[in-house]
């Protein structure tokens, strides 16, 4: 019987199927041959895990001070909160229909939003479930992750590629108040962040040279979700060495910002990705409800199966 096999039918005995998804494939073979087993609490299962000396309990905690105004999703109800709620099931969608878990947030230029929405969409994740989410800041010029959940910039992911610190020292989660029941609402203890670190100018390089797909892969096993931020596609190439180690790219562009022919020559420079789809993000044509974000899914997604459905809320 061949590992394949062997693996579809251990999924198959071992599966609680949930409701709905009695006659759907719950196994798929990824493109690196990793196996995903789409799991009864709706998430993928990897087997066999490839080798990582990461120890998710060893991870560091602080005390983040996240910004309430930069974090719509903070709040439990809002514009902003149910926006966000939308494109996380879209993108549940898009993982049901087709293996999805390392996702890149772009767009081509300068402050359409990107940090804004991987940051935002990150929470509702974490929020939503007990997934495990990483949170990466891949924009090594312009770092902003950190300073929207309040945490330190420092050691990051420019320390861990230019081997100054260890995988286990650069990631970070906040530290659940005990004593702060104020606090504790905003806490969310399985979001995972690797801030981006001391920026140099030696950043493209960095991120080119240093097979950051192999590393984002040796920490798949253990998240449901990783999430990289990057810095604008049609400035620098870093983008483009990070979609490598995505399985799927969400392309932001802002609202009464954006020109048309940025938004198809970014679709153009992500050919080789799959393209999960657009965030048209900060759009003002409704003055009294603030601001709106509104998901396009790009052609993987028309016409498919609308069967992606969240995990259970904890929200
Ligand atoms: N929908 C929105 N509503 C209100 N403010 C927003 C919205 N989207 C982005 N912003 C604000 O616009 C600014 C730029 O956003 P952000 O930093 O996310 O852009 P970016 O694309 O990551 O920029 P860069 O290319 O420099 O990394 C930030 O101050 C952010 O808080
Ligand atoms: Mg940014």
């Amino acid at each position: 019987m061949s590992r394949i096999y062997e693996a579809l039918k251990r999924a198959d005995d071992e599966r609680e199927t949930p409701p709905g998804l009695e006659d759907d494939r719950v196994v798929e073979l990824a493109s690196d041959n990793r196996v995903l087993k789409w799991t009864s609490d709706y998430r993928f299962e990897e087997s066999p895990a490839p080798k990582s000396n990461f120890v998710f309990e060893q991870v560091t905690k602080h005390s983040w001070s996240p910004s309430a105004v930069s974090l719509p999703t903070l709040a439990d109800r809002g514009a902003g909160v149910e926006q966000f709620r939308s494109l996380r099931s879209r993108v549940y969608q898009a993982r049901y229909e087709s293996p999805l878990k390392t996702l890149l947030i772009s767009s081509g230029m300068p402050s359409e939003g990107k940090s804004f929405v991987a940051a935002n969409l990150a929470m509702s994740l974490a929020r939503n479930s007990m997934n495990n989410i990483l949170l990466i800041d891949g924009d090594l010029r312009r770092p902003t992750l950190h300073s929207l959940l309040g945490a330190p910039n420092v050691p990051g992911l420019s320390e861990y590629l230019s081997g100054t610190a260890e995988l286990n020292s650069i990631m970070q989660r906040d530290e659940i108040p005990e004593t702060n029941p104020i606090r504790s609402v905003t806490s969310v203890s399985n979001l995972t962040l690797i801030p981006a670190g001391k920026c140099g100018d030696n950043s493209s390089e960095l991120v080119a040279n240093h097979r950051i797909d192999e590393r984002i892969a040796s920490l798949s096993p253990h998240f449901d979700w990783i999430q990289t931020d990057s810095p604008p596609v049609l400035a620098v190439t870093d983008a483009v060495e990070l979609a490598r180690a995505s399985d799927g790219v969400l392309l932001v562009v802002r609202g009464g910002t954006t020109p048309f022919d940025v938004a198809q020559r970014t679709q153009a420079t992500f050919k080789s990705s799959r393209i999960i789809g657009f965030v048209l993000n900060d759009v003002k044509d409704r003055p009294r409800t603030g601001s709106y974000y509104y998901y396009y899914g790009g052609p993987e997604s028309s016409g498919k199966s609308n069967r992606g459905e969240e995990p259970r809320s904890h929200e």
